[in-house]
């Protein structure tokens, strides 16, 4: 049932409100924990869903209350279970390739350069374009449940959101091919086991588990997080020279008040205080 519009939730973010169908955010203890919230399409990402998480995510990177993103799929039995199929099913070329191009542009680069830590909090089937999203964040943490491929082959189509690519970074050529060809759904002990997931933890704790991570994150310096973030991307990126990125983030650190800060507390035998 679709809500009318008086009905959907507003969101007061950065000095605007914001109306979301398809994702429900909300802000607390320095932590945004964005929702993919289509539950009776297992989470699918439609175009709406993804302009909207766009969205989201444009106003939280401007809020400086927010220093952690956590990204995850409404109820327990999907992250996001891939695009949209019946939205792109009668497609031609020119449509499948603005698909692909808007989706990367719009959230999966977004995510994955995003200057604040994402963790993807994956409560279940995490499939197709749900898996690339998962990949796109810097950090992910499965439950015991979650299912995870990439299945597009036996749609007839491959993956369109980035997973050729961060796949193979994250598991390797062969793994990420076998998992490709065979359209296959693998565990999350066996995500675990291939480097697709940082750690395993129950259902009833993960975002307890994603959380916590998320407060240790955030005692820490948020500009040199960022500049980490540049300087790990930039070794993904064809034509970029991740050392020399990483000497230039390294450096612009020492002009920082934070980097102050850090290094006097260290110095004066105190823990260091970054948010003020
Ligand atoms: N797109 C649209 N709707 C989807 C969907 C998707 N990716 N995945 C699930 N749904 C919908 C189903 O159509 C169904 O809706 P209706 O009740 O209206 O029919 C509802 O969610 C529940 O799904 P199922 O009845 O299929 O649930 P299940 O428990 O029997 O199966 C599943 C679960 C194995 C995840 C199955 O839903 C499935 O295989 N989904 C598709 C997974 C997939 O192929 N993903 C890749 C999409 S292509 C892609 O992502 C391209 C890209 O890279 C850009």
């Amino acid at each position: 049932m679709l809500l009318g519009y008086a009905q959907l939730p507003l969101y007061l973010t950065q000095n605007s409100f914001l109306m979301f169908e398809n994702i429900s955010l909300d802000i607390s203890n320095g932590v945004a924990i964005l929702t993919i919230n289509r539950p009776k399409q297992l989470n699918a990402l439609n175009k709406q869903t993804i302009e909207e998480a766009h969205k989201a995510l444009k106003n939280i990177e401007l809020n400086e209350a927010v220093g952690v993103v956590v990204l995850t799929g409404a109820e327990d039995k999907a992250f996001v279970a891939g695009a949209d199929i019946k939205e792109f099913a009668d497609f031609t070329i020119a449509q499948g390739g603005t698909l692909a191009q808007r989706g990367q542009e719009l959230l999966f680069d977004l995510v994955e350069h995003y200057p604040k830590p994402v963790i993807a909090a994956v409560n279940g089937f995490a499939l197709g374009g749900g898996l690339e999203l998962a990949m796109s964040a810097h950090i992910r943490i499965a439950s015991t449940n979650a299912k995870m491929g990439l299945p597009e082959v036996s749609l007839g189509v491959i993956p369109g959101y980035g997973g050729t690519q961060r796949l193979a970074q994250l598991v390797g050529k062969g793994k990420a091919n076998e998992l490709i060809f065979t359209a296959g759904m693998i565990s999350s002990e066996e995500a675990f086991r291939c480097g697709l997931v940082n750690s395993v933890v129950e259902q009833d704790v993960l975002m307890d588990t994603a959380l916590k991570m998320a407060s240790k994150i955030l005692r820490n310096s948020p500009m040199a997080i960022r500049s980490a973030i540049k300087a790990v991307n930039a070794g993904y990126t064809s034509g970029v020279n991740g050392y020399e990125v990483e000497i230039e983030e390294f450096a612009k650190c020492f002009g920082t008040e934070e980097f102050k800060e850090g290094t006097t507390a260290f110095l004066e035998k105190r823990k260091a205080n970054f948010r003020k």
